[in-house]
């Protein structure tokens, strides 16, 4: 990593870490911010992805924005420097104190349910107010990860918008934007360009709007085979609809892993190889507690042997060392693995250390930087 050994890098800080390379997000982040040159646009980068502080002052030094989903998330962007108008809040089941608290920081807000309408009632007088609409559509992909389906408690279902007219005349606010996300890591392009034609079609319905968000959803490579989405012609397609509607919208995208997933890497070390009744073990000194990804997810991740990579082929059940069933990865082809050696997991930039927990009185990894020639623990 910028002519770095990575074995330098463990020598250095040891096993289990993090590690991160900074110009692979500065790179993700030029591809985006070029497709969607073509049209008025900003790039919010969703934070709950990584909200690692080194990790958003690379963003803020890009230009970028945030999306955040709690007050606490907030207060970060705030206080690295993000303006309250470089910041959206787009919050699920947040508490009346919780929005009340960020609308006073002047941060654009995305409501998500319409019952909150009432609730914030004495508030909303001459305020501007987005709203992330759900607009009950079913999408492939990972169902625990798709948010604008009928059994989805994400956003307004759109039987409800008119009900949200209603309070806008009662309360005094106005709609300036609408939100909509339709889940993570969409592998049909054609789902995403959907959720825009969605979004699109409630534009008639509010005539305040400054912006569109149109949440994320960009694929990225777990697995060689995988594609990573096509930002160019995603972007075209929105340009075409804003043309098709007679609109002149802003576009705010919220991405999360197409900026940092792929920038991360979990390197572990091998405990023990252990023989079961038919299969292989090799037991790492890391498990969900680090990267839960694949026990919730059934996520995929690219495992690699960096201590022996020219070793035998074997099959191994790559496991951590929590309490309970921990598997990283089934039956998996990887070079000979012997204790003491170095396993490094990849694509873990993204919902890996902002998603540790410490089960087993286990800690959360150091996370290292790597960038600009520097190497170091942030
Ligand atoms: N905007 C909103 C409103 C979101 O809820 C999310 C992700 C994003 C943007 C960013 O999505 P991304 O670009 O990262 O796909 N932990 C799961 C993903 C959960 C996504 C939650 N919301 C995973 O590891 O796959």
């Amino acid at each position: 990593m910028n002519n770095i050994p990575f074995e330098e890098i463990i020598k250095k800080f040891g096993t289990p870490i993090y590690v991160y390379h900074g110009e692979k997000i500065e790179r993700q982040y030029e591809k985006l911010s070029n497709a969607f040159s073509i049209m008025n646009s900003k790039i919010h980068y969703a934070m709950k992805a990584n909200e690692n502080i080194e990790i958003l002052k690379i963003i803020k030094n890009l230009g970028g924005g945030i999306d955040a989903v709690s007050a606490n998330e907030v207060d970060r962007a705030l206080n690295i420097g993000f303006k309250p108008d470089e910041i959206v809040f787009t919050p699920s089941c947040a508490s009346v104190e919780e929005i009340v608290y960020v609308m006073d920081k002047k941060v654009n807000i995305h409501i998500g349910a319409s019952e909150y309408f009432p609730l914030l009632a004495k508030k909303l007088k001459g305020k501007k107010v987005g709203l992330r609409i759900n607009p009950g559509v079913n999408i492939g992909g990972n169902q625990k990860i798709a948010t604008s389906h009928h059994a989805s408690k994400f956003g307004i279902p759109v039987i409800f918008l008119e009900k949200v007219k209603d309070f806008q005349k009662e309360y005094g606010f106005v709609v300036n934007s609408l939100h909509i996300h339709a889940g993570s890591n969409i592998s049909n392009v054609d789902d995403l360009k959907n959720s825009i034609d969605n979004l699109f079609k409630y534009t008639k319905e509010f005539e305040n709007l400054e912006y569109l968000d149109i949440g994320s959803g960009l694929k990225i490579k777990y697995k060689k085979e995988d594609t990573e989405t096509d930002v160019d012609s995603y972007a075209a397609h929105i340009k075409r609809k804003m043309q098709e509607y007679n609109q002149n919208l802003k576009i705010k995208i919220e991405p999360g892993k197409y900026l940092v997933g792929n920038a991360g890497y979990l390197a572990t070390t091998v405990n023990i190889i252990k023989q079961g009744y038919k299969r292989k073990f090799a037991g790492l000194n890391s498990g969900f507690n680090h990267l839960i990804r694949p026990m919730y997810y059934n996520a995929y991740h690219e495992i690699i042997n960096i201590s022996n990579p020219k070793g035998k082929l074997q099959k191994y059940d790559v496991v951590g060392q929590l309490c309970e069933e921990d598997t990283f990865a089934y039956n998996r082809l990887l070079n000979e693995l012997r204790i003491g050696d170095i396993v490094v997991i990849k694509s873990a930039g993204a919902y890996s250390a902002s998603m540790v927990m410490e089960y087993n009185l286990r800690k959360k990894p150091k996370e290292i930087l790597v960038f600009k020639n520097a190497v170091r623990q942030i």
